[in-house]
């Protein structure tokens, strides 16, 4: 195929390429998941290791999607039928609308608890919270104890209203357009969200025993370092890079010309670390100053920080604005995620954008509310199963297990023996005029031969043919 060069509406600059991406990467993977996972499994260690699987897979893997996507100008599914017209390989780009689905399903439904908890925050509600009270309120958030009540009852519908909130707010941004609704938000976000963050970092650093925080985030140990452990700083990589949903591709769609794929993915994977990081640094002094254990997931999001950042001075302002940077990054990430859908359903049926983008936000509100009232296993629908999970921990395990790596693999299977290289090669060097020989040749290698063995490894473990 001949490389497309239809109009079509797209991002503005390399900027705006840059914190769009960026946007999609930060979100609360990089407050509940990845800072906790460095502090607990050897600290800088697990960062060098991070960074390995990132240049390793996690960048090749980007590069691969932002081909696909500047290369045909089109939607994930469209792209691949430009590419290879008739073909199934078009499969990946259906697993990857499906997988976005399945992530939001869930996604806005934390999203929503993050967007209460920054409600509650900013009119001051934490102001004399204690464990129980904390734990109490994060019960009433996911609705435990509901089951057996009507549909309709206030505590059954509470969950729900917040995520009904944050499909408006990611709804209203992607009906806007490309450029004056996802470039215009996250270029007022991204950098939003990094003096909120800087903030909570120059108080949580100014407190006592703040240097414990720290060294639990930063001590070097290569003894903790175990295959489980690279698998899981592997899962962590896709995740955060927001890879095989169709995302990348769908963005990269929207790419300008002149961008520098090479260094702009380079510079996503250190920003969105840093962001981490810098979110580490908010969180572990503080938690280890106030004698509290470090945790992971919603415990240390939704009580551990409300608990310990009421309690120093200055508290109620920091977790308002904690949880305001972290309700900029779920909407942002959200925005990417809402971009795969509507895209492929506005170029593939020919609805209109307001149009795809109101039956998307209903269709993941419809089903999302199965994941709300199913956290817990006394929640309203906690006893329903899917193969043998509840529905929020079935869409998670289904898109982050399975869909995350056997997309990737696939994606770099399909750009590593059955893209035209020369177009792949074209592509990256922005037509010859970057003489990047080097950065081409090296790709080549890594996803034709190392990528693809590192995703089928973390595959067969997570289907459990193999276990480590
Ligand atoms: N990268 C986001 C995070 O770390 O929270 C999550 C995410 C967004 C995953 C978009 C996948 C995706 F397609």
């Amino acid at each position: 195929m001949e490389k497309s060069t239809s109009p079509r509406e797209g991002f503005s600059s390399g900027l705006a390429v840059f914190l769009a991406a960026l946007g999609s990467a930060v979100g609360l993977g990089n407050i509940w998941k990845f800072p906790y996972l460095t502090g607990a499994n050897g600290g800088g260690a697990f960062l060098f290791v991070y960074f390995i699987c990132v240049l390793f897979v996690g960048i090749p893997v980007l590069l691969c999607e932002w081909y696909v996507g500047r290369y045909t100008r089109r939607n994930a599914v469209g792209a691949f039928e430009s590419l290879k017209p008739g073909s199934a390989w078009k499969g990946i780009g259906v697993m990857g609308v499906l997988a976005s689905y399945l992530i939001m399903f869930f996604y806005t439904c934390v999203a929503g608890w993050v967007y209460f908890y920054c409600f509650k925050a900013f009119t001051g509600s934490f102001a004399s919270v204690t464990a129980n009270t904390v734990e109490e309120l994060f019960g009433q958030v996911i609705g435990v104890g509901t089951a057996g009540k009507s549909f309709f009852s206030k505590d059954v519908l509470s969950p729900i209203f917040w995520q009904v909130i944050v499909l408006c707010v990611v709804g209203t941004g992607i009906s806007m357009g490309v450029r004056s609704g996802i470039e215009r938000i996250t270029k007022t976000l991204m950098p939003l969200l990094f003096m909120l963050i800087i903030i909570c970092d120059i108080r949580a650093l100014t407190l006592p025993g703040a240097g414990e925080g720290i060294r639990f985030l930063f001590h070097i140990d290569f003894s903790q370092i175990t295959p489980a452990v690279v698998l899981s700083a592997l899962g962590l990589a896709f995740f955060k890079l927001s890879l095989a949903m169709g995302v990348m591709i769908t963005y990269g769609s929207y790419f300008t010309e002149d961008v520098h794929l090479f260094k702009t993915a380079g510079k996503i994977a250190f920003s969105d670390t840093l962001v981490s990081m810098l979110a580490g640094i908010a969180i572990f002094p503080t938690v280890f100053s106030f004698g509290m254990e470090p945790s992971a997931g919603p415990g240390l999001l939704f009580m551990t920080i409300p608990l310990v950042f009421s309690k120093m001075p200055l508290g109620a302002f920091l977790l308002a604005a904690f949880f305001l940077l972290t309700s900029f990054a779920a909407t942002t990430a959200l925005l990417s995620l809402m971009e795969v859908p509507v895209a492929f359903w506005t170029e593939e049926f020919n609805i209109s954008r307001k149009k795809a983008t109101f039956l998307n936000c209903l269709f993941i509100g419809l089903v999302g509310v199965t994941a709300a009232l199913s956290v817990d296993s006394s929640s309203l629908l906690g006893g329903y199963k899917l193969w043998g999970r509840g529905f929020f921990d079935f869409f998670d395990h289904l898109s982050s297990n399975i869909i995350m790596p056997l997309g990737g693999l696939l994606i770099a299977i399909f750009v590593g023996y059955f893209a035209k290289k020369d177009d792949v090669a074209c592509e990256l060097s922005n037509h010859g005029s970057l003489q990047n020989d080097t950065y081409v040749s090296f790709f080549n290698f890594v996803i034709r031969y190392v990528s693809p063995a590192l995703l089928v490894i973390i595959f067969l473990n997570t289907i459990g043919v193999i276990s480590f």
